[in-house]
């Protein structure tokens, strides 16, 4: 059983680890003064802008504004999540990572499940060597596809023999083990003969789908031939959700050097092609539609995301999905690309065909998130003339809408919007339309669908797997395209493989730079980033923050008036937390309140002042505490706080100790309360 990780062993973790070796043991430290400096490992530099506080057991990076503690360079570096990452450096600290009493996690819950699906991926791979059929599978993989030894390593790719039973009979000789691999969705029990069992997986190239953390969660088998379906999966299972996963996102973290920048394509073997052509960053969805939990999981890891797509009707009706899903989770910082193949290619056969550069270019060449949205309103267009370009503004508008309101992408479309239709960005704002039908928050989208591709999680697997009778020993579910597209996809006129299309002016979008939609990637977070030479100078309240979290110790000395700590700017929301937050853990630094907090903005607030010019000069301050003191009564006194308070504060500690004086500052702050409500 395992629930969350204790706060108290985290603690104990970040007290035992030193942020030095953790950093030093990934990157290459150079040591200034007190500090060290290193070049960024997470954006590109030339000269130095990284650096780590020994002391304070705290990184920054004056370029990136990338920050924080151990735990968070480790997720960060090493792309793996807060329990990954506290393994990681539990494991180097040689401690063992206590669970505290609660719902266990739902791998741990499963660990035998997973136990029994790795058991499993070890037998298909040994049938590569093993099996009397091995030469069949080896020809295909090798011949037919190309693959090399190396690359089918690497995925983990193995061989299910033909057979009903070689899987059941070889890893389920036990009732419970038998269980277990039904429950995982190796195994399909036989409608006539409750608790007897045959194998899912018969006659398949075998691909190991792998979650985050490279366990083997579920798996995709190939046909030889024509055989249908051509690919199958397994179904859900409790490990197994097929919405949430990306094939290949594993291997892309592991044998990617930077990985900045993620491409989603449609099959495994797109991924795995690219992967031996050198692209290692490419990912596959699991037979469905990109959806929106698919970009947080890639936005979690990377700012660049780019959608492959099939140059044909059905592609560009999946482009459209990919969008609809984006726009909802959009944050500033990520961009979205649209690459639209030639006609009749597929990642894998584009890059045997052009290589590894061929593709590259390609991927240069590909279509803004703007371009790809408003050709797509123009798409939708029936009507001629200015009611056409009603249309067009209601229907761009309507997508437009479903970007957060706080993504900076929102009103630069509403502006580049504005400028085609000569409408004002507030007149646009205000008339637009509920955008209902474009809401596509939720985890799938049921755009309609194109009707010359099906999309694979439509064939219900649920019901298939006990559709089928035993002794037809059918490949459960093989319904051709049952419940195809709901009506024809609306966009299937619209031309993005044109270049151009978009009124001639494809992709003047601001939001990319310079006017060309093509091409490379921006920067927006190091645009928006201010050199350092052209920070303003702290404001007061700023100044006795930066204090606090350069002295944390000095929070418990110093006390604070309530009305500077009801916060109602983000600077005093600000201080205010990060006073409370030392008061009440003692022994952390700034590392520590760092990965702790979860409120963005405030993070965000932290993160510039640590990245100030003046937290060098802070740091070395020797008399922060009077320091802070001074700001905390000047600041009293600009918000009215009369003087006696001032007189109490600046008395010090001893005097707050003293009871008469305690219940004089209650009143007066009592007094001040009912002032300002
Ligand atoms: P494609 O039909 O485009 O296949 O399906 P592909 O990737 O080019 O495969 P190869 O090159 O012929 O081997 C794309 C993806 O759709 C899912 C799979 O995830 C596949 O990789 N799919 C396809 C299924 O789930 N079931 C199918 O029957 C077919
Ligand atoms: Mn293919």
């Amino acid at each position: 059983m395992a629930g969350r990780i204790p706060d108290q062993f985290i603690d104990e973790l970040l007290a035992g680890t030193d942020i030095t070796d953790v950093v030093a043991s990934r990157i290459t430290l150079k040591k200034t003064g007190q500090n060290y400096s290193a070049l960024c490992p997470f954006h590109n530099e030339k000269s130095p802008s990284f650096s780590l506080n020994p002391n304070k057991q705290f990184y920054y990076c004056f370029g990136c504004g990338a920050g924080g503690n151990a735990i968070s360079f480790v997720m960060e570096h090493d792309h793996l999540d807060f329990v990954e990452a506290i393994e990681t450096l539990a494991k180097d600290a040689g401690m063992e990572v206590p669970r505290e009493q609660g719902v266990p996690d739902r791998y741990e819950q499963n660990s035998e499940l997973l136990k029994r699906l790795s058991e499993c991926a070890t037998y298909f791979q040994e049938q590569l060597t093993q099996s009397p059929h091995k030469d069949k599978a080896r020809h295909y993989l090798a011949n037919d596809r190309g693959l090399t030894g190396q690359i089918a390593k690497v995925y983990g790719l193995g061989f299910a023999p033909p057979g009903w039973d070689n899987l059941l009979k070889k890893l389920g000789p036990r009732a419970e083990q038998q269980e277990q691999l039904l429950q995982g969705g190796m195994l399909i029990e036989k409608k006539e003969q409750a608790g007897h069992y045959y194998d899912r997986f018969r006659d398949r190239i075998m691909f190991p789908i792998r979650d985050t953390r490279g366990r083997v969660i579920a798996f995709g088998g190939r046909a030889f031939g024509d055989e249908k379906p051509k690919y199958l999966n397994s179904p859900e299972t409790p490990v197994f959700h097929k919405n949430l996963e990306l094939y290949g996102l594993y291997e892309a973290k592991q044998n990617t050097p930077t990985l900045d920048h993620l491409i989603v394509v449609e099959g495994y073997m797109d991924v795995i092609v690219l992967a031996q052509y050198g692209i290692t960053n490419a990912v596959a969805t699991l037979g469905t539609s990109v959806n929106s939990q698919h970009f947080k999981k890639l936005f979690k890891l990377v700012d660049k995301v780019t959608l492959c797509f099939d140059g044909d009707k059905a592609g560009r009706a999946a482009a459209i999905r990919g969008l609809e899903a984006t726009l909802p989770v959009i944050q500033n910082g990520k961009q979205v690309r649209f690459l639209f193949l030639p006609e009749g290619e597929d990642p894998d056969s584009l890059v045997r065909k052009e290589g590894a550069d061929g593709f590259l270019n390609l991927l240069d060449d590909s279509s803004s998130l703007a371009h790809v949205l408003f050709e797509h309103a123009r798409s939708l267009v029936t009507l001629a003339d200015e009611e056409g370009e009603a249309q067009f503004t209601q229907n761009a508008m309507a997508l437009i809408q479903s970007i957060p309101v706080e993504a900076t992408l929102r009103s630069l479309l509403i502006k580049q919007l504005s400028e085609q239709s000569g409408l004002s960005s507030e007149t646009l704002s205000a008339s637009a339309p509920v955008a209902r039908h474009y809401d596509h928050s939720q985890s799938h989208s049921h755009a309609p669908q194109s009707p010359d591709q099906p999309h694979y999680d439509d064939y219900g697997y649920d019901q298939m797997d006990d559709g089928y009778a035993p002794h037809d020993y059918e490949d459960a579910g093989y319904a051709p395209y049952p419940d195809e597209a709901h009506s024809p996809s609306p966009s299937g006129k619209s031309g993005f493989g044109q270049k151009g299309s978009f009124k001639g002016k494809k992709d003047q979008g601001k939001w990319q730079g310079k006017g060309k939609g093509k091409g490379k990637w921006q920067n927006h977070e190091r645009e928006q980033f201010t050199p350092l030479s052209q920070q303003p100078k702290l404001g007061r309240v700023a100044h006795a923050t930066l204090c606090l979290l350069m002295h944390p110790a000095i929070a418990q000395e110093v006390d604070v008036p309530d009305p500077l700590l009801s916060g109602d700017t983000p600077e005093r929301q600000a201080f205010s937390r990060v006073w409370r937050y030392f008061v009440k853990h003692p022994n952390n630094n700034a590392g520590h309140l760092l990965y702790q907090e979860r409120n963005q903005e405030l993070l965000h607030t932290i993160y510039e002042l640590l990245n100030h010019p003046d937290a060098t000069t802070k740091q070395k301050l020797g008399n922060a505490k009077q320091e802070v003191l001074d700001l905390v009564a000047v600041q009293s006194d600009a918000l009215g706080l009369n003087s006696s308070i001032q007189r109490l504060k600046n008395s010090g500690n001893d005097a707050i100790n003293n009871p008469q004086t305690q219940q004089e500052l209650r009143a007066l702050m009592e007094q001040l309360r009912k002032k300002k409500s």
